[in-house]
């Protein structure tokens, strides 16, 4: 094991945390192990700079590694790649003990730095892709990546150790003491899950992302949480590349149409039915038909990453939609939902509120919801009803086939 602070690169040090019992982040991420929050010391002949802070609960561990290291009036620049309260927790107490520190953040972060230290009086400047902060023997260009995993998110680059502070990218909830991803156990299942809840939802900005990395010679990766990754960080960088670039599994130019059902007495069922014939009868459209009852969450996320539309058939049990169907549209926060269309039909006894329900939900989710007169059918559909589904099955398919529409996304 290290003692802390340790150096991970000439004149570089870990001055994180570790966090082992922690076992829910983000209310929906679980860790078996606990997790770290990273932080880095740079000693340059000119001051120091420091990478980010730690959440405020451990913030005495952070700054006893701190002194460990050097005086508060030796800090010259304070770095905030992200300013969530993991990161920044312990960042207004670093301002007060640090009297000649400038902060650097991204210029979306500025109103955030405001709330979280309570004054205007912060001296700060704002940085973004290739801006360079030159001191003594170091230089760090930054990277804007925004949205990874907040909207104010950026990199920087050690140019003479060809490091890269990857703020939450490459990051993985998992907490072992030994650090390096050559020294600790076998992580990839949480640097996976991670990705899968963090990332995914923001696919494009993670492909941007990479393009700058791309241009770089990183040798070695210091993200935010988790191991600190100096063996073959290449792979690391592809699995990224890989998880961001949708499968083209299908011809070119082919759309794919899921359709989600729940049913009670097979009505809703029926309907979904006669709209996988209508849609499937439209030329380059692949659709596939799916019973919410007997599926998987990770499948349902899968499916609808895949799919360039979907719609959801529920019945209205006491004036909503059941659980099931309030779970498929849960999994839409792990999504890019980018350019997705979507839709609801469904039988009902009563009163058929559901539909209308999962409809204002998908259009507040900012989905493409086509203008169609909603399919809603009482108890059981009629062979003119099922008709009707055919053909909005047809004409959903034809509006994810390119026909023009407006749609309205406000
Ligand atoms: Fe680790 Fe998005 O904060």
């Amino acid at each position: 094991m290290h003692p802390l602070p340790l150096e991970i690169a000439p004149d570089i040090f870990y001055i994180g945390v570790l966090d082992p019992d922690i076992r829910t982040f983000d209310i929906v991420m679980h860790t078996a192990n606990g997790s770290s929050y990273n932080a880095y010391l740079i000693q340059t002949s000119q001051g120091v700079i420091i990478v980010d802070t730690v959440k405020k609960e451990f913030q005495e561990l952070f700054f006893n590694r701190i002194e460990s290291l050097c005086d508060y009036a030796a800090i010259r620049y304070v770095i905030v790649h992200h300013i969530e309260p993991d990161h920044s927790g312990a960042l207004p107490e670093l301002i007060a003990r640090a009297p000649h520190a400038k902060v650097l953040i991204s210029p979306q972060a500025t109103t955030m730095l405001k709330a979280l230290t309570g004054s205007e009086n912060i001296d700060f400047e704002t940085i973004w892709t290739n801006k360079q902060l030159r001191l003594g023997n170091k230089t760090l260009t930054f990277l804007s990546t925004p949205y990874l995993h907040w909207p104010e998110t950026m990199s920087s680059y050690v140019e003479e150790d060809k490091l890269l502070f990857s703020g939450d990218v490459f990051g993985a909830h998992y907490c072992d003491r030994r650090l390096f991803n050559d020294k600790v156990g076998d992580f990839w299942y949480a640097f996976e899950y991670y990705y899968d809840h963090i990332m995914r939802p923001f696919q494009s900005y993670v492909k941007s992302a990479l393009k700058l990395y791309d241009r770089l010679d990183i040798q070695t990766i210091a993200p935010l949480h988790g191991p600190i990754i100096r063996e073959n960080p290449s792979t690391y960088i592809e699995a990224y590349r890989q998880w961001s670039t949708k499968l083209e599994r299908h011809k070119e130019g082919q759309k794919v149409l899921s359709i989600f059902y729940l049913t009670s007495y097979k009505n809703t069922q029926e309907m979904a039915q006669a709209i996988y014939e209508g849609a499937e009868s439209v030329e380059n459209i692949v659709t596939n038909i799916y019973d919410l009852a007997s599926i998987e969450e990770q499948n349902m996320i899968r499916i609808l990453e895949e799919s360039d539309g979907f719609l959801i058939g529920t019945p209205t049990i006491n004036a909503d939609a059941p659980k099931p169907v309030w779970n498929l549209l849960s999994c839409l926060m792990f999504l890019d939902k980018q350019g997705k269309s979507a839709g609801a039909f469904g039988s009902y006894g009563w009163s058929g509120e559901a539909i209308d329900h999962i409809l204002a939900r998908l259009k507040a989710l900012k989905l493409r919801v086509p203008p169609l007169e909603p399919m809603k059918i009482k108890l059981i559909p009629t062979e003119e009803e099922l008709q009707r589904c055919f053909c909005y099955g047809v004409e959903f398919a034809e509006i994810l086939n390119g026909k023009m529409i407006e749609i309205d996304l406000a």
